[in-house]
């Protein structure tokens, strides 16, 4: 998080499952679409933080099934564990806050008295963190007793209920919402609190998310009833919270669009993708809008013509160079000529591309380094992992290439 000089433009802390990612679109459309406006409109400047109940190891699976870009921190296991950057750095200050007043063993025993409690996973049982799965009609009664259980033992615990069916136990301080207080604390002391912070979520645990002062909140359409439920009783009033009337991302960006935190158009609806505007070069969007391009020319949805080809050679620098991570460098007009042998390769086929993590440095008055990762999703496989890429281009003549 260090990454950014100064002020987050913007803070998105969402919820991944039936969040971010909808499990009801095999397209994943408004994924790709939610990925393209990040990077292109808000990487360089702004905090994506991805905020799960689920353990890292079904995090990981997640990122291995859907196509998702790199958040700056990942908050796991419902709050209870905070990491930072790619190699996902735990946050040691937070473990030991929440070892305060927390006794595992306490939680399973007096757990184990209850028949209705089905533990979850081996992989979901965390050091500050243990699920079950209960039956909805069943979930208030047990909360109930389990609380008085806890407060007679002289223990001090959430009971959060989420999905109509997971039962999560963590220690008071934990939780999504107590989670993102904390690192507003930590902004806060380097006088770096984001300038907004919209926070994005669905069911249970996620309504602490939209306690927390001064953020923007978005229930996604598709919340659960739990949710909706909780916040008519706790949140009706409060102007800066949303119930979205689109699914999952696309709430997430008629979010930004209604609280005006941003540009809320994603590259992915633009059509005429060849409509460069010149005078205000943004390297990060060229890089998305040309990968656009790459997947609607393999996929045969723009028109097999020449002359794409000629305006894409036109636009892009002679001298620009395109760098595979093998690293081996290529002007990016023969990028640009290669591309005649892969029209429509992939027309029929679920073949999606995205950018992740677009960087650019300026290194000279008409320099640009930009450095990304590029995925592709061809089927049920998503690849390469992780490979990043690099393009030298020129603003005065914009697009970036690529390698094919
Ligand atoms: C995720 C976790 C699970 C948890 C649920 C609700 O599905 O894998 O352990 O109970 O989120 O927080
Ligand atoms: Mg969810």
């Amino acid at each position: 998080m260090d990454r950014l000089a100064g002020n987050a433009r913007l803070m998105i802390v969402s919820d991944l499952d039936h969040t971010m990612v909808d499990h009801h679109d095999p397209e994943n459309l408004s994924l790709l679409r939610f990925n393209a406006l990040w990077e292109s409109n808000y990487r360089g400047d702004s905090l994506l933080v991805f905020s799960t109940g689920r353990s890292p190891t079904l995090y990981k699976e997640l990122r291995k099934e859907k196509p998702m870009i790199t958040p700056d921190i990942t908050i796991l296991s419902v709050g209870t564990e905070i990491t930072y950057g790619n190699s996902m750095v735990p946050d040691d200050g937070w473990v030991e806050f929440l070892n305060q007043k927390w006794d595992r063993n306490i939680v399973a025993e007096e757990t184990s008295k209850f028949t209705e409690l089905k533990l979850q996973a081996e992989t979901e049982q965390r050091p500050h963190k243990v699920s079950f799965y209960v039956q909805k009609d069943k979930a208030q009664e047990i909360t109930k007793a389990l609380s008085k259980r806890f407060e007679e033992r002289g223990l001090d615990v959430k009971i959060i209920y989420s999905g109509g069916m997971d039962l999560d136990i963590l220690p008071q301080g934990a939780g999504k919402g107590q989670a993102l207080a904390y690192l507003h604390k930590i902004f806060k002391a380097k006088s770096k609190l984001p300038k907004n912070t919209l926070v994005c979520g669905d069911s249970g645990n996620d309504a602490e998310l939209f306690t927390i002062p001064d953020v923007h909140g978005v229930m996604v359409s598709n919340a659960q009833e739990e949710l909706l439920q909780w916040h008519a009783a706790n949140a009706k009033n409060n102007p800066k919270v949303i119930h979205a009337t689109e699914r999952c991302a696309a709430g997430i960006i008629q979010a930004i669009g209604h609280f005006n935190l941003g540009p809320s158009t994603s590259p992915r609806d633009v059509t005429d993708l060849s409509d460069s505007k010149m005078e205000s070069f943004d390297p990060a969007y060229e890089v998305v809008k040309f990968y656009l391009f790459y997947e609607r020319w393999r996929r045969a949805e723009v028109e097999n013509s020449e002359l794409y080809l000629a305006n894409l050679k036109a636009v892009c620098s002679p001298t620009g160079n395109f760098v595979h991570p093998s690293g081996i460098e290529k002007p990016l007009h023969d990028c640009v000529s290669s591309l005649r042998t892969c029209y429509g390769d992939k027309q029929g086929k679920q073949f999606r591309v995205w950018v992740d993590q677009v960087l650019p440095v300026q290194i000279g008055s008409d320099a640009w380094f930009v450095k990304f990762k590029k995925w592709e999703q061809s089927g049920e496989t998503l690849f390469p992992s992780f490979l990043i890429h690099k393009i030298y281009t020129s603003p005065k003549h914009p697009l970036p290439l690529l390698h094919n």
